[in-house]
């Protein structure tokens, strides 16, 4: 495995459209490991290329850029360890933004401007800027995302199939701890009693998909309750809500649907989704 800072670093290793890429802001966790296995088995053949970048164009001046967990060596460790990634692309900010990016992806507001995007304007701009920026330097066939990250993996699905991009993009299943966790890296913002209590975000998200499974049909009232208990265990919810699979609209009878959820849990904002 080799581990590189510079573009040029990486285009002398990896020929164009060939990659099994996996973005990630680094300081992994078994959840990022299995989209790395994944890419791995997408193409067995491929060199697999996994980037780390804490991406600044995706964070809110009040939000955590600063103090997000920056963990190199131990990435690295635990990539070398698992033995799938073949490249490891570390570009610090000005290697990757030499110049103040005025170029930027933005995508759709139907898609970018609601759930995530309501209560973190501009972040699929910041996503999706650089997404296409790396996709453009590794020139991947193959990229592996997160359904943790359920919006992002259908806003950067449209970005690719808009834009023409001859990528195959791969979805992952969420990795959770053996309570039911989703893994995440704001997960060690938690305290050990936060971190028992933070089960009760997808156990919300269950309890509206089985409202909705035993006939209720009152969505925006049914959401509006969960919102209402779970706000009264002590969280502050951004938003509660039952979607169809296809483009996060409203769910509606005989289409697949996800439960989706952001919530706040003391300082640290915690996000999950269950598929139906
Ligand atoms: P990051 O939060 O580091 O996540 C990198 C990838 O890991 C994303 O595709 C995310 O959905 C996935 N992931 C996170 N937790 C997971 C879990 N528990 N199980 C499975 N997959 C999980 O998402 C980003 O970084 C950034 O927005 C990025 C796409 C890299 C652009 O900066």
């Amino acid at each position: 495995m080799k581990v590189v800072h510079t573009i040029a670093e990486l285009r002398a290793l990896v020929g164009a459209g060939r990659a099994a890429f996996v973005p990630t802001m680094g300081n992994l966790h078994a959840g990022h490991l299995a989209l790395v296995a994944q890419a791995r088995a997408v193409a067995p053949d491929a060199p697999v290329v996994v980037s780390l970048f804490v991406n600044r164009l995706q964070f809110l001046p009040h939000e955590d850029f600063d103090r997000y967990p920056r963990t190199l060596d131990a990435d690295c460790a635990q990539l070398a360890a698992q033995g799938h990634c073949d490249v490891v692309f570390a570009p610090d900010e000005r290697e990757l933004y030499p110049e103040p990016q005025g170029y930027k992806v933005v995508p759709p507001p139907e898609l970018a401007d609601i759930l995530e995007g309501q209560f973190r304007p501009g972040f699929f701009t910041g996503v999706c800027t650089v997404v296409h920026k790396l996709f453009n330097l590794v020139q991947p066939a193959h990229a592996v995302f997160g359904k943790k990250d359920y919006q992002q993996l259908m806003v950067i699905r449209r970005m690719v199939a808009q834009m023409g991009l001859p990528i195959a993009i791969h979805g992952g299943e969420t990795l959770r701890s053996p309570e039911g966790l989703a893994l995440s890296s704001r997960n060690q913002y938690l305290s050990a009693e936060q971190k028992a209590q933070a089960l009760q975000l997808s156990a919300a998200l269950r309890a509206l998909i089985h409202e909705w499974q035993a006939g209720l049909r009152d969505r925006e009232r049914m959401e509006g309750e969960a919102m209402d208990r779970l706000a009264a265990q002590g969280w502050q919810p951004d938003y509660l809500t039952l979607r169809r699979q296809h483009d996060l609209g409203p769910a509606r009878d005989g289409e697949p649907l996800v439960a989706l959820g952001a919530a706040k849990l003391g300082s640290t904002r915690l996000i999950d989704n269950v598929e139906v």
